[in-house]
């Protein structure tokens, strides 16, 4: 079985002594356990103090986006060198920033190289809207954006990164507001990005990378997604600002992790 993986994406929460007190909170709840990693993406402003703070390698940091270009006159961005040794990860393609921020697919390919190139292993967002599930169009977006986002990338680079499914209109519905994903909804769009990345890139491919789910995951429904097959971790947002409520989903995983 996979290492499990559980993102926390902290968006645009928390300044540096914010950041760090959350942080050393999650330190005393969560064990360090080598099948579950946890990697925390806040902004890029708390990355470096908590990249200070983390000690035996407990957490692993992630950003939240990077610019495609490694230098220049570029006003306001963060890019791939900046980020490496630090950075682990990187979330790229959120539907936040394909929604606020215009991102386009040519611009996430670009992403995707960049971190690649630095060596950061990009988790990689893909979903369909509420419009196009309803319309029965959820595959087909899912295998133009994965054919799209993935098109300057090798198979053997394509290995390496993670996916996460992410439908935005299961995210941040965990507060009662909105559509929650049923497990068999995920199920099924999990096992559609592995065929469809087997198809393109090869089974082994398609067998070995990691495949995240992410919209609205607490610790109310973590215990059910973790039973879906093909599933290796969550990426997690609301629930992840609360340091009780992130901790008992990373335990739920740990404990899924050696059954
Ligand atoms: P949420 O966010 O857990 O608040 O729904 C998920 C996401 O950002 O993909």
């Amino acid at each position: 079985m996979s290492k499990k993986l559980i993102v926390a994406n902290w968006k645009m929460h928390f300044s540096p002594s914010q950041a760090t007190k959350h942080l050393q909170r999650l330190a005393t709840r969560i064990k360090p356990n080598k099948k579950v990693e946890v990697v925390l993406c806040p902004p890029f402003i708390d990355i470096q103090p908590m990249w200070q703070r983390i000690k035996n390698n407990q957490f692993s940091i992630g950003a939240q986006d990077l610019f495609y270009i490694d230098e220049g006159k570029y006003t306001g961005e963060v890019s791939g060198p900046m980020l490496s040794g630090m950075a682990k990860y990187v979330i790229i393609g959120h539907s936040e920033r394909r929604i606020h921020f215009n991102e386009t697919d040519e611009i996430i390919a670009r992403k995707l190289a960049a971190a690649v190139r630095n060596e950061i292993i990009p988790v990689l967002c893909v979903g369909e809207n509420l419009i196009e599930r309803q319309e029965g169009e959820t595959n087909r977006v899912l295998a133009d954006k994965l054919f799209a986002d993935l098109i300057m990338l090798t198979g053997p680079e394509i290995e390496k990164i993670v996916i996460c499914y992410e439908p935005n209109w299961s995210i941040s519905s965990g507060d009662g507001h909105g559509d929650i994903a049923k497990p068999d909804q995920i199920a099924t769009a999990i096992a559609f990005l592995r065929r469809s990345i087997a198809e393109l890139y090869g089974k082994q491919v398609g067998t070995n990378i990691q495949v995240l789910y992410g919209g609205s995951v607490n610790a109310d429904f973590s215990k059910t997604y973790l039973k879906i097959k093909g599933l290796d971790g969550f990426l997690v947002g609301g629930a992840s600002l609360n340091y009780e409520e992130f901790s008992r989903i990373v335990a739920d995983c740990q404990v899924a992790s050696k059954q």
